[in-house]
């Protein structure tokens, strides 16, 4: 399974497992890219604001000069973060050096908002009252625009978007030159978003699954239908809940620094229909009851047209 792939309406082959560096602390990351990529991982997904892309790359460079892997062998995804979205080439320029690449495979709008590029910080400026300094005057088509600008630079191959629910994707779509390759969105059973699922698979985006462990400290790990696939199966319940995406046809992410787990998260299973309709059934049950579980949700203030949030 670590060599599934899917196809991006780039044409680009994507592969369907890659590696999360979010809170991926500085001293652990440059060592967990290097393992995963020896392990077999040919997707590591970055970002501006995660604060760690420096150490990200010296773990890329340290892979490639060691001969574990060429550059054009790992796909390379970073996101313009929200106080950059009106400057989304200086945004790439600056991923590019922390990284220290010539291109990104796939550069991600990470949420379509614009913080206070002026404001009294470069990644989380706020106000004197304490609220995120945000310019609620911005239109994220704008962002778009410059983001198709990107192309032409050869610095990215693609470009998508990140945490665009239904309603978000509708506003855009109508206005894009370039049709998003990828939405990444978080996605677990407890999360399905199918309605984003569903949209995406029409218009030919690919999804990008995050947190499918439910994050840090996750509640999934011991809910009932995933213990019980993985007691069938005789897996961890980490299998069931990345295996749960390749046939939905998303790309998983799964984060760790820790050795073992890194090495584990590659080996997916198959479900069959059965165990699908187990966990497809508990995502219908939580979202009846209105107890589905969104683990990452930043107080940004804005409404981004998710049902559960709107
Ligand atoms: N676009 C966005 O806005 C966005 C938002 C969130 C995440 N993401 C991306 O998606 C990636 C994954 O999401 P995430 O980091 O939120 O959460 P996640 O991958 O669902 O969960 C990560 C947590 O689970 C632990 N873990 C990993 N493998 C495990 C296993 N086999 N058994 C038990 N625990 C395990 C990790 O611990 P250790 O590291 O200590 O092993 C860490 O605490 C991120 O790293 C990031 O690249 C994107």
């Amino acid at each position: 399974m670590a060599n599934k792939t899917f196809k991006l309406n780039t044409g680009q082959d994507i592969p369907a497992i890659g590696l999360g560096t979010w809170q991926s602390e500085p001293g652990k990351v440059r060592e967990a890219v290097v393992h995963a990529l020896k392990a077999g991982y040919r997707l590591i997904d970055c970002a501006y604001c995660y604060g760690n892309e420096q150490e990200v790359g010296q773990g890329l460079a340290e892979a490639f000069a060691a001969g574990i892997v060429k550059r054009e062998e790992v796909f390379v995804v970073t996101k313009v973060w929200a106080t950059y979205t009106t400057r989304c080439a200086l945004g790439l320029q600056k991923s590019l050096e922390n990284l220290g690449l010539e291109y990104v495979d796939l550069f991600l709008v990470h949420w379509p908002l614009l913080m206070n590029p002026e404001g009294n910080d470069d990644r989380f400026p706020k106000l004197p009252n304490g609220e995120r300094d945000i310019i609620r005057s911005h239109n994220h088509v704008d962002t778009w625009k410059q983001m198709e600008a990107l192309l032409a630079t050869g610095k990215t191959k693609a470009i998508g978007v990140s945490n665009y629910s239904k309603r978000y994707l509708e506003q855009l779509l109508p206005h894009a030159t370039v049709v998003p390759a990828v939405n990444q969105i978080e996605n677990h059973p407890a999360l399905p978003q199918q309605e984003i699922v569903d949209l995406c698979k029409e218009k030919g985006i690919h999804i990008m699954a995050y947190s499918p462990l439910g994050s840090t400290g996750s509640p999934l790990f011991t809910a009932e239908p995933v213990v019980k696939i993985a007691e069938k199966r005789g897996v961890k319940p980490s299998t069931v809940l990345l295996s749960y995406h390749i046939p939905r046809g998303s790309t998983v992410l799964a984060k760790s620094v820790t050795r073992e787990r890194i090495e584990e998260n590659l080996k997916l299973i198959d479900l069959d229909a059965d165990d699908m309709k187990l966990l497809n059934d508990w995502s219908d049950k939580l979202t009846r009851e209105g107890q589905l579980m969104r683990f990452v949700y930043p107080p940004f203030g804005v409404d981004f047209g998710f049902p559960d949030k709107s």
